[in-house]
């Protein structure tokens, strides 16, 4: 992998182990992990420290972790292509994390938009770990000196902060950090609830059939399909105010490749009925051989331990080069 790093772009992504994986995580993200892995020199993390901004019960997070770990190679992350590491397992990330909490100021993270969404969702814990996310998640891309960041369009704001913090940083040091360029797939990139198609669609949401997960049988995907909230015009047709509609032909769009144009052609005088049952068929095969390759995932922790053992060692000598020139530059004296 290190000698191709001189000639290939590095793509740096991670997720978080917070729960099962949604649609939208697979079509806003991980899916284009899985095309960008034959092309580039791929590092993907699950941010396990990431997700302890909202209190976790330790036994399922310990379990969380693993089924992401397996899900994720389910999906496609192939170990011998990409390094796939476990973000707590290397000691760079909250090192350089702190580095940058102090090149960052208060009022630019007072005005992320998931900070406010988040606490106000939980008013009861807005620790400061929740406030300075943006720098671990800042610290993460840039060890790596990431070129291109695939991530859904609600992460495009961190990738902003992040672009920032690393010109300041640069500014002051010279070239340190390489600035980051967020990839935003045009189809796919913010999934939104079936349920109320002008939510995202989210794990944490209460009403279990806004969100589809890599888990989820074909029997309740396709009730959850069947479900979807559309409008009274029963024309399939992308358009302003038919959210519902324009949610269901992006998911079929990004799951098939067929365009706005095609679909709206091939439903053409049918109803909505017909669409919602081949969306949701479609998703079932999609989704289908991911979730037999889970099982055989999660069944096999030897396989799995061998998986991100070998990732954790890579991407913590990788990294340090980076910690260590920052480091450096700030003044400090290296051991
Ligand atoms: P997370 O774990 O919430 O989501 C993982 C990825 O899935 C995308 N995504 C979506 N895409 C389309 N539609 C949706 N409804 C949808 N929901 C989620 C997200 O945009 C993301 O790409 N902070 C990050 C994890 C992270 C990270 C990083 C990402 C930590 N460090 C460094 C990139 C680079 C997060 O919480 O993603």
């Amino acid at each position: 992998m290190e000698q191709q790093t001189e000639k290939k772009k590095i793509v740096f992504s991670a997720i978080q182990p917070s729960g099962t994986i949604t649609l939208g995580n697979y079509l806003g993200a991980i899916k284009n992990w899985t095309v960008m892995q034959e092309e580039y020199n791929c590092i993907y993390a699950l941010a396990d420290l990431h997700t302890i901004t909202v209190r976790q019960t330790p036994a399922t997070f310990r379990k969380n972790i693993l089924d992401a770990y397996a899900s994720i190679l389910a999906c496609g992350i192939d170990a011998e292509k990409s390094v796939f590491f476990i973000q707590s397992h290397v000691t760079t990330h909250a090192q350089l994390a702190w580095l940058l909490n102090c090149y960052t100021q208060f009022g630019e993270l007072s005005r992320m938009t998931q900070f406010k969404d988040k606490s106000a969702k939980h008013a009861d814990n807005v620790n400061a770990g929740l406030f300075t996310y943006p720098t671990l998640m800042a610290a993460d891309i840039l060890l790596y000196q990431a070129d291109m960041v695939p991530v859904g369009a609600d992460q495009k704001q961190h990738l902003e902060i992040t672009r920032n913090i690393a010109e300041r940083f640069n500014g002051i040091y010279g070239n340190v950090f390489k600035v980051p360029e967020a990839y935003i797939p045009k189809n796919g990139a913010r999934v939104m609830s079936l349920q109320d198609p002008t939510k995202k669609m989210s794990k944490s949401d209460e009403n279990v059939n806004a969100c589809v997960t890599l888990m989820d049988s074909p029997e309740t995907i396709m009730k959850k399909f069947k479900r979807a909230v559309t409008d009274s015009e029963a024309i399939v047709r992308y358009a302003d105010g038919k959210e519902g509609i324009n949610n269901l032909m992006g998911i079929y769009s990004a799951v098939t490749g067929l365009s706005f144009e095609q679909i709206e052609k091939d439903f053409d005088g049918k109803g909505y009925g017909d669409f919602k049952t081949t969306v949701g068929e479609a998703v079932v095969e999609a989704l289908r051989p991911i979730r037999e390759r889970y099982e055989k995932y999660i069944a096999d922790k030897a396989y799995l331990q061998e998986c991100y053992t070998k990732a954790d060692e890579i991407a913590q000598k990788f990294s340090q080069r980076t910690l260590d020139k920052a480091m450096k530059k700030v003044g400090y004296v290296l051991k």
